[in-house]
């Protein structure tokens, strides 16, 4: 069995370990500056070591969930082991030709997830470096295939995916909690109308996942001619909903770009 090394078990790198420790696939070990984040995934039943260094040396695939900031520190700091071996980035921005210049005998491949990989819901880009081979591709989607679906993904898309697939679970529990504020306006207790927004948004996806139609044809069979529902889209679309979230997303996206920029 080949060992897993997670450098950084933040939000993200703590819930990747969770997830590589519970298929059994591979032994798993972590790093992390934070005792209190080492003795997390700890419990997850990962094997903790306090140098980036140490853990490395005994690992065959290397996982740098750090934050992008962090990201040419430790590749500089772990460049001599990690020759021949294969490094995931999950971190934005950092572009791969960055990490390839720095340490030149390593084999890179940078990933896009979101925190719905937590649900086994995400979706995951997969962008291989100039030196990854097919082997290291299929090793990164045997890795991340377990936390959602995976895609291969040109990096000139990677900015792009970071402002919308990246940040997407922050807009809609941005929603969520909007529908659930509308349940508690109209007099519904506030854990009930959570319930039922995420009930909402957990089927109507399923409904577009499974091929049961596209948004507006479903949308369709809900609004009936002079029902209720169109009165509520009526209000939905005249403060453009639709306007707005292609801004948000766009804003998004323009501040990945600018981080990006500042890597290369
Ligand atoms: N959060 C998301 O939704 C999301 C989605 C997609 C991709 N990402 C990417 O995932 C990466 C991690 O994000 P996150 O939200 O999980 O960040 P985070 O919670 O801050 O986790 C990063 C962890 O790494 C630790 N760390 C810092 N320097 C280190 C070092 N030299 N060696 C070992 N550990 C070190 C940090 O400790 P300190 O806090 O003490 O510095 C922190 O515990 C980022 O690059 C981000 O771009 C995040």
């Amino acid at each position: 069995m080949g060992t897993v090394c997670v450098i950084g078990a933040g939000k993200m790198g703590s819930m990747i370990v969770r997830s590589i420790v519970k298929t059994g696939d591979y032994r798993v070990v972590a790093t992390d500056v934070d005792p209190s984040r080492r003795m997390l995934v700890k419990s997850y039943g990962a094997e903790v070591f306090e140098s980036n260094r140490d853990a490395v040396k005994s690992s065959n695939v290397i996982i740098l969930a750090v934050k992008p900031k962090d990201v040419p520190v430790v590749v500089t700091d772990i460049k001599d082991l990690i020759s021949g071996k294969l490094v995931i980035s999950i971190a934005a921005a950092v572009p791969l030709n960055r990490m390839e210049s720095i340490a030149p005998d390593a084999r890179f491949i940078r990933v896009m997830p979101n925190i719905l990989i937590e649900a086994g819901e995400a979706f995951i880009a997969i962008c291989p470096g100039s030196r990854a081979t097919e082997e290291d591709f299929e090793t990164a989607v045997r890795i991340f295939g377990r936390m959602g679906e995976v895609a291969k993904i040109d990096e000139n898309l990677m900015d792009v995916l970071t402002g919308f697939s990246g940040s997407g679970p922050a807009y809609v529990f941005t929603i969520m909690d909007a529908f659930a504020d509308a349940g508690v306006k109209i007099g519904l207790p506030k854990e009930l109308a959570l319930r039922i927004a995420a009930r909402m948004m957990l089927g109507s996806a399923k409904m577009v996942l499974e091929g049961k139609g596209r948004p507006m044809e479903l949308r369709d069979m809900v609004a009936t001619p002079g029902g209720t529902t169109i009165m509520g889209i009526y209000e939905l679309e005249k403060g453009g909903l639709r306007a707005l979230i292609m801004n948000a997303v766009e804003a998004a996206v323009k501040r990945a770009r600018e981080l990006s920029e500042s890597f290369s």
